[in-house]
């Protein structure tokens, strides 16, 4: 469903050329999870948003990225309108830069909806409360009228999810979805997460700098490092026979705990 191969991504300024990743390769088929890890600046963000067409104009892409045999590189902006978030959802590290705080949770809510499910607009709004609850706001029917700002980051994390749910996307793109959450919150959305993609067929790439995380629920993981893929396998065989010194790093700093 996702082929990405050799993608190249720099960006150049008058005073330095950052090459943020440095010819990637991976696919993604329909219902399989990968998962990319790596620390903070290996390029992982980067090749995200390379697939979603967001990347600014400063960057130079190249590569080849197809989706469902349609090559993602060609499409002009009103095009990519039409994947992204449809066919391919993503959740970011921080909700409220994706919530629009001038608008209840409702009234976001319930259009794209009503453009997704082709239902009336009372029939959205049911449908609206029915993904709330799914992620578990509790009082969906009453809180699906308050803004953004009257929730806690993780009930805003949980709404975004419910939005990109309810666009029923093929693949899911989630990068660092948990990063801007407290330790507790964050177990309850990973928790979530889980329980709503074993419902449905969805691919994800799940994007995090925690290896023990990523491994925990995702059929292959890749591991960036500088820009680069430096392995790529499933989580058994990266932690019994990891190939590059840069994973054995990722492993030995996994606390282990013993008494
Ligand atoms: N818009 C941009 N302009 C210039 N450099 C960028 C831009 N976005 C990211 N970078 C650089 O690209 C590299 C990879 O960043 P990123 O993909 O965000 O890393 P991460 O793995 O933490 O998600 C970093 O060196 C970052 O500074
Ligand atoms: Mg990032």
């Amino acid at each position: 469903m996702l082929s990405v191969r050799n993608l190249d991504v720099q960006f150049a300024s008058k005073e330095n050329t950052v090459h943020a990743v440095k010819g990637i390769s991976y696919t993604i088929s329909p219902g399989e999870s990968l998962g990319i890890v790596g620390e903070s600046g290996s390029g992982k963000s980067v090749s995200a948003m390379a697939i979603m067409g967001l990347l600014p104009p400063t960057a130079t892409i190249s590569g080849d990225i197809d989706f469902n045999g349609q090559s993602l590189r060609d499409l002009s902006n009103k095009d990519y309108r039409r994947i992204r978030g449809k066919k391919i959802g993503y959740i970011f590290q921080n909700p409220l830069a994706a919530l629009n705080p001038v608008f209840t949770v409702g009234n976001q809510m319930i259009e794209t909806i009503q453009i997704h499910h082709g239902v009336t607009k009372p029939e959205a709004r049911d449908l609206a409360i029915d993904y709330l609850n799914k992620v578990k706001i509790t009082d969906a029917h009453q809180r699906i009228d308050d803004y953004p700002h009257q929730f806690s980051l993780g009930m805003c994390q949980r709404i975004m999810i419910a939005m990109t749910l309810s666009m029923k996307p093929e693949l899911l793109i989630a990068d660092e979805p948990t990063a801007s959450l407290d330790v507790t919150t964050q177990k309850e959305i990973l928790a979530l997460m889980d329980e709503l993609t074993a419902e449905t067929n969805m691919a994800m790439m799940f994007i995090s700098h925690d290896l023990a995380v990523v491994s925990e629920r995702c059929d292959t993981v890749g591991v960036m490092h500088l820009g680069t893929m430096v392995e790529m396998g499933t989580p058994k065989d990266i932690f019994t026979s990891p190939k590059n010194d840069y994973t054995r790093t990722l492993i030995d700093a996994i606390p282990k705990i013993s008494f």
